[in-house]
């Protein structure tokens, strides 16, 4: 049995605009000890799945309306309040981006520290004290029994993210689920806390769930990548077989439009023409078919599931041996993957339906008519030039040129 199984999670807003669609039957599973990468552009649902995963979401407009979370067996979403807090800070720890709103301003680090311990284990105040300053040093705080009298303000950004991580790993929890854990910090501090976590969650044997909008920090951080799109899973695979064969349009733009290790000196990062959809309307069809330059007729009405790329039935959805799987009617070849555009001759991206929202801006979807495009442009003695965006589509020239999110 996984320690984490969501089975066709829905979460919706309901607000004075409208209902936000925020999580659109979500499903994923996480052993013990696995670490998981969910990656996607803002808006996209990952902050939004974890808060309903620890039933923290904001209330009362937030609601799970569809779905379960079963943890070590236990459906989260029907347990009573008071025994998922118990889970809360027990079982399941949770790291957010900015630590200042995670610790309380007017306690001392002692305070915090120990009540946190003692709330969840039989040990004295004396025991617990000595646990904090043992946590404190092993995250990497100088003179940690001296630095438990302080207040959070008297520790440096990432001084006070150890001490978060140290809080959290105070109780030995069976799941970690960091949020944006670095991205306040600057890019030295970063590393070091991401060493940091990946080190004590494999030491302890504690399952992560890393959300981040960085390929680059869940590429060394992670062992499986689900990639979210408006509040979709879109692609699920090993963190290994994610970078070596994306396969999803929007996983292809998202590897286009970040540096990557492997990337070629001097190669450009292209960003993903367009933007997330607006999570007020109901979703119909491909959520990314606005923005896809693989998009067929059918993407416009039907929404995919996730399958296999190998097309088989069975499905592994754990561990090394995690099956490959994508969300899309149109799956780019290998080689449309790494130039991040079709290169099928005479291929079009289907047009939209009347009334649907096409990001490619009035110009042709079409790369092979870029020849065309490219000579009207000259001719019209501009100096620019278009070229595709990560998700395939012609980019509007500078200075319209803009990166949406990534
Ligand atoms: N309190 C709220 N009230 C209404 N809508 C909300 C609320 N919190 C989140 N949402 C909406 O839910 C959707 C998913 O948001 P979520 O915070 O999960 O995104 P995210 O992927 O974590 O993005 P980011 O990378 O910016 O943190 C968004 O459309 C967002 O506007
Ligand atoms: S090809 Fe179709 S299903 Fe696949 S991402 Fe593009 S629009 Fe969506
Ligand atoms: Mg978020």
């Amino acid at each position: 049995m996984a320690l984490l199984s969501v089975e066709d999670l829905v979460v919706r807003f309901r607000t004075h605009e409208g209902t936000i669609h925020a999580v659109n039957g979500v499903t994923f599973e996480l052993e013990e000890g696995e670490r998981l990468g969910l990656v996607g552009e803002s808006g996209c649902g990952k902050s939004v799945t974890n808060l309903a995963i620890i039933r923290l979401l904001p209330k009362p407009a937030g609601r799970i309306e569809g779905g379960r979370v079963l943890f070590d067996g236990q459906d989260l979403t029907v347990l009573p309040e008071a025994e998922v807090r118990d889970i809360r800070g027990s079982d399941i720890a949770m790291i957010f981006q900015d630590p200042m709103t995670s610790l309380n301003p007017v306690l001392t680090i002692r305070e915090q520290m120990v009540e946190t311990i003692q709330a969840h284990r039989k040990v004295t105040k004396a025991e617990a004290e000595k646990r904090a300053v043992e946590l404190l040093a092993m995250v990497g705080i100088p003179k940690a029994a001296d630095r438990l009298k302080d207040y959070p303000h008297q520790f440096s950004g990432g001084m006070r993210q150890r001490v978060m991580i140290a809080i959290a790993l105070a109780l030995e929890p069976k799941l970690l689920i960091a949020d944006e854990p670095t991205t306040a910090l600057d890019v030295t501090i970063q590393a070091q806390v991401l060493d940091l976590l990946r080190n004590l969650t494999t030491e302890q044997g504690t399952a992560l769930v890393l959300i981040t909008h960085d390929l680059g920090v869940v590429a060394g951080m992670t062992q499986r990548i689900n990639v979210m799109y408006a509040g979709f899973i879109v692609e699920t695979a090993t963190t290994a077989d994610l970078f070596a064969h994306p396969s999803h349009p929007y996983t292809i733009g998202l590897l286009h439009s970040v540096p990557r290790l492997d990337a070629v000196e001097g190669e450009e990062l292209i960003p993903i023409e367009g933007r997330p959809p607006d999570m007020r309307r109901a979703p119909t069809g491909c959520p990314f078919a606005p923005r896809c330059a693989w998009r067929l007729e059918a993407c416009w009405a039907d929404n995919p599931g996730l399958r296999a790329l190998s097309g088989e039935e069975t499905v592994v959805t754990t561990g090394e041996r995690a099956t490959h799987r994508s969300a899309c009617h149109n799956p780019p070849t290998a080689e449309e993957a790494a130039a991040g555009r079709p290169l099928r001759a005479g291929f079009t991206a289907a047009p939209p339906p009347s009334g649907a929202i096409d990001e490619l801006g009035g110009t042709t979807a079409n790369i092979d008519d870029f020849g065309g495009l490219v000579a009207a442009i000259e001719a019209e003695e501009s100096p620019i030039e278009p070229f595709p965006s990560a998700a395939g589509l012609p980019l509007p020239p500078e200075p319209e040129r803009r990166n949406d999110g990534i």
